[in-house]
């Protein structure tokens, strides 16, 4: 199973629930690959924002390796799982869906019990309630897997 996050700078949601995705699969044992991109290209090459891994690390989460990169035509055929952190994120993805995609294209939150999106923390300056989310919607997420399997 290869999953890629899709936000838009891919220096905050995306590389956060990536990095929440690595440490909770791999404590699981469930067998996944995970990566990030960003609908824009004005961070590309940029680890994540700075006070998204400070407040990641305070949750055990290490972000310092990653790189922002643009989602591209080959991701819908390299991956299983393209999960959109908004709405718009999932607007820009099924516009640039190539044919024959292999990736299905969805939202990373189901919106049961609550929100569909992911706030902007880069905008809302609320760190913390956006890792909450992703950390909540990484465990549904890996459930919902598992039961797939
Ligand atoms: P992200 O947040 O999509 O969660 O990475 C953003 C970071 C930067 C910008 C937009 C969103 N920006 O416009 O620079």
């Amino acid at each position: 199973m290869r999953i890629l996050f899709l936000c838009l700078g891919n220096i905050c949601r995306s590389p956060a629930a990536e990095g929440v995705f690595r440490s909770l699969a791999a404590r699981a044992d469930f067998p996944a690959e995970a990566d990030s991109a960003g609908t824009g290209n004005w961070h590309v090459g940029a680890p994540p924002y700075g006070p998204m891994q400070v407040a990641a690390r305070a949750r055990g989460y290490d972000l310092s390796g990653l790189r922002a990169r643009q989602i591209t035509r080959d991701d819908f055929h390299r991956f299983d799982l393209i999960l959109a952190m908004d709405g718009q994120n999932l607007r820009d993805a099924a516009n640039l869906t190539p044919e024959g995609a292999r990736a299905r294209v969805e939202k990373f939150l189901t919106g049961q019990g609550g929100a569909s999106d992911v706030p902007d923390p880069y905008y809302t300056r609320d760190f913390d309630t956006s890792l909450d989310i992703i950390e909540t919607g990484v465990r549904d997420l890996l459930a919902r897997l598992q039961r797939a399997q």
